[in-house]
């Protein structure tokens, strides 16, 4: 299995490009289904992810040419068959091909995504949205299976015990598509890859409004055209390279970020003394005030700090001076990045939904393990940091999520390699 090694103590400089976003790929890459016609999809991140979304909408029937960072999709040979565990299982946003699914055939059957390491992750809200359009839904055997006459729209109330839920409100955007008359979501999720999907939909004769807004309106229509789409810069990818910058403090310019996709990150980095410059396309940052101070957070949905950076954050607290608490309120369990981290040197202790982080420590380069996509992405951070070596092994991980991650880190001066 392939491992990565740094070598620590290099301050990164130069330049780096941010691939398209994951998140915003996985439901558009679903949405596909929904149209008459080739979709193009451009920018779109070559990962581990989005080859599984590719290989299911395969399985089903979808023509698919892949050409550089675009990819075509036809998908009006695809089958209703049920979408197997053995691709479902790789990974939880394939959840996302259910609403669309059923919109379509008004009847999917797709495999339970199982089980997964940041948390229990229940569907009952994308299970609940989808009844209330009119779906008679039961769970046989590992199963999904998805049934309606018709869809029709109505006023559906999708919060759950940790606020909106991203891929259920995905799903039921892309079911309300085609359903008859009006949806409207309440407590809708409002993250930009939210707004991306949207947008999407509404380029392919969707009517969606309000997307970004917790109320989200729909109004079926009766078919979706094959359209060309660009999809947008991950927001979480800029994130973790701002992060890069700051802890080894050097001087990066992040291309191709969107500031507005970013405010929480940027406020939590200056509230901490860091100086984060917004230009028109891209984040440059420069870390001339060492230490940084510790600052609490909590993560939430968005414009709230987003749980997918919690781990990358608190790689900064570990080396800020002071005591720094993060709180997870999206998904309470996210802390397997801790245990790896305390064997590099750092100093955090987990209360509940809390990790008490003690700044002012340095990390130490050693063996490590990845074990999810953004607890790599906190060792990698680390690694860059230490004194020394640090070998990280089961580093698919980071394929899921991170695309050319060696490539950009060594052009921006990192010592890393990946060996085999
Ligand atoms: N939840 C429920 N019931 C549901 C659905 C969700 O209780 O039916 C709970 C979850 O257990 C969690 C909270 O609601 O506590 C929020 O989960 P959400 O549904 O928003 O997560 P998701 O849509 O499954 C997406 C991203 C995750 C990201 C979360 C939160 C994709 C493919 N995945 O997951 O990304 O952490 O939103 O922002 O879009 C990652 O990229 O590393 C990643 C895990």
């Amino acid at each position: 299995m392939d491992k990565i090694v740094i070598e620590g103590g290099v301050p990164l400089k130069g330049e780096v490009k941010i691939s398209g976003s994951k998140n915003s790929a996985l439901p558009i890459l679903a949405a596909t289904l929904l149209a008459e016609g080739t979709c193009r999809i451009k920018n779109l991140p070559l990962l581990k992810d989005i080859e599984t979304m590719l290989k299911i909408l395969e399985f089903l029937g979808a023509k698919i040419k892949i050409r550089k960072k675009a990819v075509e999709i036809n998908t009006e040979s695809v089958k209703n068959i049920p979408a197997p565990y053995d691709l479902v299982r790789l990974m939880r946003g394939s959840v996302c091909i259910l609403g669309p699914l059923l919109a379509r055939f008004r009847k999917a059957i797709v495999s339970l995504p199982g089980g997964c390491i940041i948390g229990p992750r229940p569907i009952d809200l994308h299970l609940k949205g989808l009844e209330k359009l009119g779906a008679e839904i039961e769970i046989d055997k590992g199963y999904i299976k998805a049934k309606a006459k018709k869809l029709k729209g109505r006023r559906i109330f999708l919060g759950g015990t940790f606020g909106s839920s991203v891929l259920a409100t995905a799903n039921l955007m892309m079911a309300a598509a085609l359903a008859e008359g009006e949806t409207l979501i309440e407590f809708a999720a409002g993250e930009p890859e939210i707004v991306d999907l949207a947008n999407f939909l509404n380029k392919m004769g969707a009517k969606v409004k309000e997307a970004g807004s917790h109320l989200l309106r729909i109004k079926g229509v009766k078919k979706l055209r094959g359209v060309s789409y660009r999809i947008i810069p991950d927001r979480v990818e800029a994130g973790t390279y701002l992060i890069a910058g700051l802890i080894t403090r050097g001087k990066v310019s992040i291309k191709g970020a969107i500031s507005g996709h970013l405010g929480a990150i940027i406020d939590k980095t200056e509230e901490a003394g860091a100086k984060v410059e917004i230009k028109k396309n891209s984040l440059y940052v420069e870390n001339s005030q060492w230490p940084l101070k510790s600052v609490n957070l909590i993560t939430l949905p968005y414009p709230g700090f987003p749980t997918d950076m919690q781990a990358q954050f608190m790689v900064l607290m570990c080396l800020s001076e002071g005591t720094s608490v993060i709180t997870e309120r999206v998904f309470p369990r996210r802390f397997m990045h801790i245990g790896e981290l305390n064997r590099m040197g750092a100093d955090i202790v987990v209360e509940e939904n809390s990790a008490i982080v003690r700044g002012g420590r340095k990390f130490v380069g050693t063996r490590v393990m990845a074990s999810d996509l953004r607890a790599s992405a906190a060792l990698v951070l680390a690694s860059l940091a230490a004194e020394g070596k640090t070998e990280i092994s089961r580093v698919y991980h980071l394929d899921r999520g991170y695309e050319g991650l060696v490539e950009k880190l060594t052009g921006l001066g990192a010592k890393i390699k990946r060996t085999n």
